[in-house]
Order: C-alpha cells, then sequence, then structure tokens
C-alpha cells in the first residue's frame, strides 16, 4: 500500500508537548506501539495483543481519512505517541444535522511518559483548537473502558463529563466491563475559559 496516510499541514504547541503531522515514515515507530500488549490493553476496545505492519497501515490509513492525525512530541523532539483530532461518524453520537462534532483517539504508546501530564496537555491543545479555530459544537471521547482510570481521570479533569454507558461490551478474558462515552459542549468549554481567565483576558 503506498500514500496510505492522508497528509495535512497542522501543526500545534501545548505547554510541554508538540504535535506534528503523522508521516507513513512514522509507521514503524507506531506499529512498536502496537505491538505492545499492555498499551494495547487500555487503547484497544478489542481485546488484542499485537498487530501486524499490514493492520497497522489499515488503522491509520483510515483514522487519517477521518480528521488531523498527529505524532505526539515530547519537550525534546522525541516521538511518544499519536492522536487524532477526528470528526465523529459514529451513530450512537447522535450528530444533529449542520452540528459539528470532534473526538480524540489518543494513544500515548512510551509508557514512560504515562501519568506525567503529557496526555492532558494534548487533549487540551486540540480541544482549544476545535472549539476556537474549527468552531465545533461538542468534543468528545467514545469507548473508553470502565477500567482505564488514567483515561478517566485525563477526560474528566478536562471538564469532559459521562454522557453514555454501554454495559459489558469490553472483554477481557471471562470479565466484562463497561465502555463509557464522555463529552463538553461548547458553552461549557467557553464557560470554563472565561472562569480561568484573569480580569486582562489572559489564561492562567
Ligand atoms: C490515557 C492517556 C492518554 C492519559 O495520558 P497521561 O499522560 O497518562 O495522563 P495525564 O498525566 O495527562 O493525566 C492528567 C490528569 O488525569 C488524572 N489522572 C492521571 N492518571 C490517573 C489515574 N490513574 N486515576 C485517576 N486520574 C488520573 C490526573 O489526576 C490529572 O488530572 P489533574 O491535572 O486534575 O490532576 C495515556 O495514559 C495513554 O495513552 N494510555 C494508553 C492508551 C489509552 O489508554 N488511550 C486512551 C484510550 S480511551
Amino acid at each position: 500500500m503506498t500514500d496510505f496516510i492522508k497528509q495535512h499541514n497542522l501543526h500545534l504547541r501545548g505547554k510541554k508537548t508538540r504535535l506534528r503531522p503523522f508521516t507513513e515514515a512514522d509507521i514503524h515507530i507506531a506499529r512498536r506501539w502496537n505491538q505492545d500488549a499492555e498499551v494495547l490493553y487500555y487503547a484497544d476496545s478489542n481485546e488484542v495483543t499485537g498487530y501486524t505492519l499490514e493492520d497497522v497501515k489499515d488503522i491509520y490509513h483510515s483514522m487519517s481519512q477521518q480528521g488531523y492525525l498527529f505524532i505526539i512530541e515530547a519537550e525534546d523532539g522525541k516521538p511518544i505517541g499519536e492522536v487524532c483530532l477526528q470528526w465523529i461518524n459514529i451513530e450512537r453520537a447522535n450528530v444533529k444535522p449542520g452540528e459539528k462534532v470532534m473526538r480524540v483517539p489518543i494513544m500515548i504508546g512510551e509508557k514512560s511518559y504515562w501519568e506525567k501530564g503529557y496526555g492532558k496537555d494534548v487533549v487540551s491543545t486540540l480541544m482549544r483548537y476545535a472549539f476556537l479555530e474549527l468552531k465545533i459544537d461538542r468534543f468528545c471521547a467514545m469507548g473508553v473502558a470502565s477500567f482505564n482510570e488514567r483515561a478517566l481521570g485525563m477526560f474528566s479533569s478536562l471538564g469532559l463529563w459521562e454522557v453514555r454507558r454501554l454495559k459489558g461490551t469490553v472483554k477481557r478474558g471471562t470479565a466484562e466491563f463497561d465502555e463509557v462515552d464522555l463529552e463538553i459542549t461548547r458553552e461549557e468549554f467557553m464557560r470554563k475559559q472565561t472562569s480561568c481567565a484573569t480580569p486582562s483576558g489572559k489564561e492562567v
């Protein structure tokens, strides 16, 4: 498969991360993350311990068609994961005609970077871009496994709240867990922005 990643030219910068377009040259590092059973345990709704190179190309081909696919870089330029700012095409999100709704599948593949604020920095950068530049109406996280406390903690610390729960749809061994959907609306995001601003209008 050639030209399997749809390109864009968007570069974004957070407080401790940089987001740059995911290119075909990144597929081998992304494959390494997609062969790590512990990363997939949290990132994938299916019970899977590793993907082949062809699977990985298909996954990123499909993601890149639906929005902006990025490599996440830490302060020193090291690639630590990937994220996609994606238009929603899932029926259960109830997108009304004319409504602009996005989601953010995210995977920090370098586990030593977990729980150090990188994920939150990435998602808050993308939320700001989506609400302030793309003028979206709702920003969602879809299908978070109910055991994924790190992801649930991160999304709720950014003001997303649970709007839907699919009972027992995530299987791990003989255990069954729920899938949780969270979101924040444009009004809620703007209210939070105002309450976090100083009188001069600067964010604190
Ligand atoms: C989920 C993921 C993106 C989170 O990113 P991260 O960098 O590990 O998380 P952060 O350090 O940015 O999280 C920051 C916030 O989440 C909260 N948080 C982090 N870990 C938590 C935990 N284990 N339990 C509860 N809250 C937690 C923190 O308290 C913090 O909130 P605060 O600023 O209000 O204190 C990352 O761990 C990851 O990619 N994991 C593997 C794949 C995955 O789970 N993807 C998501 C699938 S939906």
